[in-house]
């Protein structure tokens, strides 16, 4: 790679752009201008913002291009507008309010966090809980991160769906299911098949209230557990997956989550987990490098790991035939069976 000056300064900065967007989330903005072109003045009276500082920040959407001035009327631009304005299914105003709440005040601590080994909850909570017991606490960031991750799972789910045969099976578990995006595509291609759910328990009645009105997601049973206290409540699933939930916990722990899944798996069952591994050489991706560092600040011992330190812990708890599956979208499914 060769870097230019310019080109290192923009990465420092680039959480200058982050706050710009972030800030005009929470202030409004994007719904503002959703429906109709609007002066500085309206969108300021709208939003309830002075002018002065309304104007600067609405300068700065322009500049990075997400909103437009033409005769001296603000509005979207197009291409941005779904992911913009709060009743597209695609609004990442969810993800805004993870950022500030969340991911901004942990990753402030990032060189703390590498110097000690350690998260950084206590530092800017003042809570030393684990990491689901303090995003649960308020229901609207359980709903913020259920909603963003839904998004980002969909092209995974796609690929899913593409690529693995379900048809075979007669009972699917998935884990730490979030919003039920996965279980609900399942059902809608595979309406034969019985479709159990396990959240934690925080999680659960979002999750079920979020059911009744999907369609597909009515029939899909929702029972709540923590998969690292023990053996899953019922032994007929023979097809279990676990989303990007590994990636959460220490290798330890997730050692004794694939420990628990195998021990409650009738014998003939499959396992898979969905994540989104480093590179064998560890050179990337870039995405899961950062990650990584997410899982650092924030989780119980959470980290990103290769394809085969998955295959390893797979193997470990003795699951067999293990192995990897590449699907289109930005996962990688690995597959274990139980003799
Ligand atoms: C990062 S989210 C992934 C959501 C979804 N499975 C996906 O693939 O996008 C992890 C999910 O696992 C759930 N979870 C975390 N720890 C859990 C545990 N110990 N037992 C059951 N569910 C858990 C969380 O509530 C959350 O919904």
């Amino acid at each position: 790679m060769n870097f230019s000056k310019e080109a290192i300064v923009d990465e420092m900065m680039g959480f200058f752009k982050s706050k710009v967007i972030t800030s005009a989330f929470e202030l409004n903005i994007f719904d503002a201008i959703s429906d109709k072109p609007l002066t500085l003045d309206e969108v300021c009276r709208h939003c309830n913002i002075p002018v002065n500082s309304g104007k600067r920040l609405l300068i700065a959407l322009t500049a990075m291009g997400l909103i437009e001035n033409k005769d001296n009327h603000y509005l979207l631009n197009s291409s941005a507008k779904s992911y913009l304005v709060s009743d597209s299914k695609e609004w990442l105003g969810w993800l805004a309010r993870h950022i500030d709440s969340f991911l901004y005040p942990l990753w402030a601590q990032t060189a703390n966090a590498v110097k000690d080994d350690s998260d950084q909850r206590k530092v800017v909570f003042g809570d030393a809980r684990s990491w689901f017991d303090i995003l649960y606490q308020n229901p609207q960031d359980v709903v913020d991160f259920q909603e963003f991750l839904g998004i980002f799972a969909q092209p995974f789910i796609d690929g899913m769906i593409d690529a693995f045969d379900f048809s075979k099976y007669r009972h699917f578990l998935d884990i730490g299911s979030g919003i039920g995006s996965l279980p609900v595509a399942v059902a809608q291609h595979n309406p034969n098949l019985k479709i159990s759910i396990c959240e934690l328990p925080q999680a659960a009645s979002y999750l079920r209230d979020r059911l009744k009105v999907t369609k597909g997601g009515e029939d899909i049973e929702v029972i709540t557990g923590n998969i690292i206290e023990g053996k899953l409540p019922d032994n007929t699933y023979d097809l279990v997956h676990l989303g990007w939930m590994l990636h959460d916990y220490s290798p330890s722990i997730q050692c004794e989550i694939l420990k628990n899944i195998y021990d409650s798996l009738p014998s003939g069952a499959t396992f898979i987990a969905s994540e989104t591994p480093l590179n064998d050489d560890e050179s990337g991706p870039l995405f899961t490098a950062l990650l990584s560092i997410n899982m650092l600040v924030s989780t119980d011992g959470g980290v990103e790991s290769t394809r085969e330190e998955y295959l390893q812990r797979f193997n470990e708890v003795g699951f067999v035939n293990t192995r990897v599956l590449t699907i289109n979208g930005p996962r990688t499914l690995f597959i274990g069976e139980k003799e």
